[in-house]
């Protein structure tokens, strides 16, 4: 069988650590071309030791640190400028899409055109630009099997049915690491309080969305580009066990649902092994032990995220780059201590209603309402 070659954006995070350890356990299958990172100059040593990768990137100035490591033949490149044609190289049949933030957004489109298979953990660019993303998968045909849990669930659930026959969505939600904390505590969180997610165990960025629902808006939109569904089709539902990963609903009244334990390395194996099914041995779920998967409704006063993403949504056009970029820029400020818990969704919601929207937006109209909303979202923490 001829080995996918598989690049890895991110490879130092949860998510790319996660991939390694699926190639880890089909090394007949997979071979590493690209390991990329942006300043863990340890953990991706290591692993250009394990998987010797050709090529890598990261940071300019943390290359030298790399140099005598890997193959003699391995090549390093900057991770700020060279990643889009790295992507679409000849020795790169998969993408996988393990960084954070808006910067993924060049390399994804550009593997998308490259028609490479792509299979993004990322949303901030399918929020940022889902549309021009999937109009070029259209025209490439590059396959974009998502890795994000709520995604992949919602394809698996379409696989076999006819599109026309769906009738919504419902992303399940575990509540997050606040759930259970009264609200009026809210604003005396610290970070280390925000960060113990109770189901996932994930990066800092993402676990701050959590805690704010914004995790989930973002998915809501993200749910909407990729799978082509208006906003109303998309619902969300609160289910603390996180027990099943999301829901398709047709016309008849049915409900698809993908269940499995929460463990991010059962959708990246399947996105890069589709449309195989291969053993992950892991322990299967003990349902007679779960006992009862519970849903409730999300309190949108209590996560004005969700509200605020919803609206985002149905806006369209560089509204959701500016909502992606705000976000991005609140957190880091919250992760610094700059900001109160509070703080992020506020500042968030100013920056966006502070925006005069571009209506179908080209990637450069995006990218300016991105620098647009980073720099008014600065401004308002420092004021
Ligand atoms: N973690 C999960 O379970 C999970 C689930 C669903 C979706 N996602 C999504 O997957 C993405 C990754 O999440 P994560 O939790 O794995 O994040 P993470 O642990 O923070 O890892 C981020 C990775 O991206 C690299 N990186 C960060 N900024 C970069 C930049 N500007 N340019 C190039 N590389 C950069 C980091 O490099 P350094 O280590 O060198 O900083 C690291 O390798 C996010 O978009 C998230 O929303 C994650």
């Amino acid at each position: 069988m001829k080995k996918k070659r598989v690049a890895i954006l991110g490879s130092t995070g949860s998510i790319g650590l996660n991939t390694l350890d699926v190639i880890r356990r089909y090394p007949d299958r997979f071979e590493v071309t690209l390991l990329t990172a942006r300043n863990n100059v340890t953990v991706l040593r290591e692993q250009i030791k394990e998987f010797s990768p050709r090529k890598v990137a990261l940071s300019g100035d943390k290359i030298s640190q790399l140099r005598g490591c890997g193959l003699p033949s391995s090549r390093f490149f900057d991770v700020e400028n060279d990643l889009s044609g790295l992507v679409s190289g000849k020795d790169v049949d998969v993408v996988v899409i393990a960084m954070t933030g808006a910067a993924a957004l060049k390399p994804f489109l550009s593997a998308v055109k490259a028609g490479k298979a792509v299979a993004p953990a990322n949303k901030e660019a399918l929020v940022m630009a889902g549309d021009i993303i999937m109009a070029a998968a259209r025209k490439s045909g590059a396959r974009i099997i998502p890795v994000d849990s709520e995604q992949s669930a919602i394809f698996q659930c379409l696989e076999g049915q006819r599109r026309c026959d769906l009738a919504k969505v419902h992303l399940t939600a575990s509540g997050g690491p606040l759930w259970n904390i009264p609200s009026a505590r809210y604003d005396n969180l610290t970070v280390a309080d925000v960060l113990r997610h109770p189901r996932w165990s994930m990066g800092a960025k993402i676990t701050v969305d959590s805690a704010t629902l914004m995790n989930k808006g973002l998915e809501v939109i993200e749910a909407q580009r990729l799978f082509g569904l208006t906003t109303e089709q998309v619902h969300v539902v609160i289910h603390p066990q996180a027990i099943i990963h999301s829901m398709v609903e047709y016309g008849d009244g049915s409900i698809m649902a993908q269940l499995g334990v929460t463990d991010m390395r059962i959708p990246i194996q399947y996105a890069l092994t589709y449309p195989e099914r291969l053993s992950t041995a892991m322990k299967g779920l003990d349902l007679v032990g779960l006992g009862a998967l519970t849903f409730l409704k999300p309190d949108m006063k209590r996560f004005p995220a969700l509200a605020l993403a919803y609206h985002v949504s149905r806006e369209g056009g560089t509204v959701p780059a500016v909502l992606n970029a705000a976000d991005e820029v609140a957190v880091e400020a919250f992760l610094l201590k700059k900001i109160k818990f509070l703080s992020i969704v506020r500042i968030v919601e100013k920056v966006v209603k502070a925006h005069e929207k571009v209506g179908m937006p080209s990637l450069e109209d995006i990218q300016r309402a991105d620098v647009w909303a980073r720099a008014k979202a600065l401004a308002l923490i420092k004021g």
